[in-house]
């Protein structure tokens, strides 16, 4: 249980970090958007929908987008959820590229306020990246539960694997994957690098200690499961996987080969 305070800094952290990350975050998160990540998620939409052609969907947390954009193709009415302004703005300007604004609804607010407010259920509710920066993410999660019509779909991907982070392995082959990677990533994206560093230069000191509190603290993977259980749903999939590199290949690699766990996708229906 989380106390008042607490919980208000990590919502406050969230608006912070949030709003100066955005203009840059497909920049400074590739981790998240590395083509092997990408492509894990493209293919989890594409599994739900072939279950079925859900029509209403709610995209918790929605960022800048990484699940809103992709459901586009899938043609469902969207409704997307971020308390950052900031990040929802870079989301408009990405969906007036391809001229489907209209095809999605924004609501800046945190999720436990819209959820309060919402009459709505929804066929299908995503979630990318975003548990872990909730105050109390299990009640969260049960409330999402009952706005689940029938037979709904609740989708979570890249969220921490339990006590990961704190157990880090020090393997030598771990180390060199990783060096790999560093040289990888700076070799193909050395000018990107570069202009994220003179964004920064003008920004306050990024600290993700309350914003991703959760990841940081040890994140309960097997309460999520089971608050999913007790809220009657049944899961589909679950798919535990590297992304703690920045290059596809090395995930890819570290997910198959060394079969690293550091983050989690779980398919879950009602
Ligand atoms: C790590 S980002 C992930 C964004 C996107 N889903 C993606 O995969 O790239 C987490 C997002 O959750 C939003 N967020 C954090 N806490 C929130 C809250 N309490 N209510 C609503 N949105 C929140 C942040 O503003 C941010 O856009």
């Amino acid at each position: 249980m989380i106390n008042p305070e607490l919980s208000k800094k990590i919502i406050d952290e969230n608006i912070k970090v949030h709003t100066f990350e955005a203009k840059v975050y497909r920049q400074i998160h590739p981790e998240v958007y590395n083509w092997y990540q990408q492509l894990l998620i493209r293919k989890d939409l594409k599994k739900i929908f072939d279950l079925n052609h859900y029509q209403t969907v709610l995209d918790v947390g929605c960022g800048t987008g990484n699940i809103t954009l992709k459901l586009l193709r899938h043609r469902p009415a969207i409704d997307a959820v971020d308390l950052s302004q900031e990040m929802l703005e870079v989301l408009r300007i990405e969906l007036q590229k391809v001229r489907r604004e209209k095809d999605v609804r924004f609501f800046k607010m945190e999720i436990e306020a819209f959820i309060q407010d919402c009459k709505k259920k929804y066929d299908l509710i995503t979630m990318s990246s975003v548990l872990h920066h909730f105050p109390d993410y299990l009640r969260v999660l049960q409330k999402l539960c009952s706005l689940l019509n029938p037979r709904g779909i609740l989708y979570v991907t890249h969220e921490p694997c339990g006590q990961y982070h704190l157990l880090r392995e020090k393997g030598l082959l771990k180390k060199l994957l990783k060096k790999i990677d560093e040289e990888l990533y700076d070799l193909f994206y050395h000018k990107r690098i570069r202009k994220i560093s003179a964004y920064y230069k003008n920004l306050p000191v990024r600290d993700c200690s309350y914003s991703d509190y959760h990841y940081f603290q040890g994140f309960q993977e097997e309460q999520v499961k089971q608050e999913l259980l007790r809220s009657g749903l049944k899961i589909i999939q679950y798919h535990p996987f590297c992304s703690e590199l920045n290059f596809g290949l090395s995930n890819l690699f570290d997910t198959i080969f060394l079969k690293t766990q550091s983050h989690f996708q779980i398919i879950a229906q009602k």
